[in-house]
C-alpha cells in the first residue's frame, strides 16, 4: 500500500493538519491561524493557544480526510510535533495523534519541530544533497547546524537570548505594529532608510558562530524613547535600521560558517526565512562567494502539518518506534536527534 502520513502541528499558535503521500508528495495541507486570537495581546497567550487547539484539531483532521476522500485505513501512521514549543499546545497534538494512532492501530511519531522546518526545503523541485549548513530561524530559535545526512546534525551555533524572529515581533510592538511582527517590519522597512539609525551586528566582531539579539532590540528601544513622538517616517527607519543590523548580522554568520566548514550549500528554514530582504542580501553574498541556497516552498516557510508529515515520513523509513507515553518537550535540542 502506498504510505499516507498524516501530520499534526500545535507547538504555538497554528493548528496545522496535513497529508504527505510517499508517491504524490503533499497531497493536503490545511493550517488554522490562532494570531487574530493573540493579536490583542501582543504576542501569544500559551492557555489560550492550548484551549483553542483542543477545539480546531480533530475537526481539521476529519476535514482534510474527508475533503480529499481519504479513508481512515489509507493512513500509515501519524505524525506530531513533540517538541520544541508550548507545552500545553504541543501535549493537545500529542494526545490527539496517539489516541488516533491507538484506536486506528498505527504507529504514532513524535517529531521534532525545527527538523520539521529544516526538511521541509527537500520538498522543493530542486532539494539541497547532503552535507549543508542549515540556517533555523524562527520565533523561538535561531541555530546554525551542520547536516551530514539524514538525521545527523550537528549545533554550530545559536542565540545565546532572543530568537531572531523574537527580536522582530518584540521591536514590532515597540513601533506599535500587529503581533506577529516579522511581516509588519519587513513591509514596513520597505518604505524607511536603513542609513539614518545605525544599530549594532551583534556578536560579529568576535570569532564564533553563536548570536545573540537582544543588545540590537534594547538599541531600538533607547532610540524608540530618545524620541519625542514617533511619527511614520521614524518607524519606517526604525523598521529599516533594525532590519538591516538582524539581516546583516546573519549573513556574517552564514557566510562564517560556510568558511569554517567548507560546505557550499545553505539551507534557511524557519518563520523569518519568509523575508524577502534576507533572502535577498544573502543571494548577493552568494553570488560572491560561490554557495547555492535553498529555501523551503514559501507556503511551508512558517508553522504547518506538511513539514511534520514529511519529517514523519522520513522518521518511519528509518525505523523510529514509539510507545502510547505521552512525552512533550518544551526544550530540546535538535543535535540529539542525530541518529
Ligand atoms: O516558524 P514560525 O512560524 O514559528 C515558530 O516556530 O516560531 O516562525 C514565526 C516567526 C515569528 O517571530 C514571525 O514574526 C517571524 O517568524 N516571521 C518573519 C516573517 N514572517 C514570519 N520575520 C521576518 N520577516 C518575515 N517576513
Ligand atoms: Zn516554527
Amino acid at each position: 500500500m502506498v504510505m499516507k502520513i498524516l501530520g499534526v502541528e500545535t507547538s504555538c499558535d497554528e493548528t496545522g493538519i496535513a497529508i504527505y503521500c510517499e508517491e504524490e508528495g503533499i497531497i493536503a495541507n490545511r493550517v488554522y491561524s490562532q494570531i487574530r486570537l493573540h493579536q490583542k495581546y501582543g504576542g501569544v497567550i500559551p492557555e489560550l493557544a492550548s484551549r483553542d487547539h483542543i477545539r480546531k484539531t480533530l475537526p481539521l483532521i476529519q476535514e482534510v480526510l474527508e475533503e480529499n476522500a481519504i479513508k481512515r485505513n489509507e493512513i500509515s501512521a501519524i505524525a506530531y510535533t513533540a517538541g520544541p514549543g508550548l507545552v500545553g499546545a504541543l501535549l493537545v497534538g500529542a494526545s490527539v495523534a496517539k489516541s488516533l494512532a491507538l484506536a486506528w492501530g498505527i504507529p504514532s511519531l513524535g517529531i521534532h519541530h525545527m527538523e520539521g522546518h529544516l526538511l521541509a526545503t527537500l520538498l522543493t523541485k530542486d532539494p539541497p544533497a547532503y552535507p549543508f549548513i542549515a540556517l533555523l530561524i524562527s520565533g523561538g530559535h535561531t541555530q546554525l547546524i551542520a547536516c551530514y545526512r539524514n538525521h545527523r546534525y550537528q549545533l554550530l551555533g545559536e542565540s545565546q537570548d532572543d530568537a531572531a524572529g523574537e527580536a522582530f515581533d518584540k521591536v514590532a510592538k515597540m513601533l506599535g505594529l500587529a503581533y506577529p511582527g516579522g511581516p509588519e517590519i519587513e513591509k514596513l522597512a520597505k518604505k524607511g532608510d536603513s542609513e539614518r539609525f545605525y544599530f549594532p551586528r551583534p556578536m560579529t566582531r568576535k570569532p564564533g558562530l553563536d548570536f545573540s539579539f537582544s543588545g540590537l532590540k534594547t538599541a531600538v528601544m533607547n532610540e524608540v524613547k530618545s524620541l519625542e513622538k514617533i511619527r511614520p517616517q521614524d518607524a519606517e527607519d526604525l523598521a529599516a535600521g533594525f532590519q538591516k543590523a538582524a539581516l546583516d548580522t546573519i549573513k556574517i554568520k552564514c557566510e562564517r560558517a560556510l568558511d569554517y566548514t567548507g560546505l557550499k550549500r545553505l539551507v534557511i528554514a524557519g518563520g523569518v526565512s519568509a523575508n524577502m530582504a534576507l533572502r535577498e542580501n544573502l543571494e548577493r553574498t552568494a553570488l560572491e562567494k560561490e554557495f547555492k541556497i535553498y529555501y523551503p516552498p514559501l507556503d511551508l516557510c512558517t508553522d504547518n502539518g506538511a513539514m511534520i508529515a514529511f519529517a514523519g515520513y522520513q522518521r518511519l523509513k528509518s525505523g523510529q518506534k514509539e510507545d502510547l507515553t505521552i512525552k512533550v518537550k518544551a526544550r530540546w535540542p535538535l543535535a540529539d536527534e542525530s541518529i
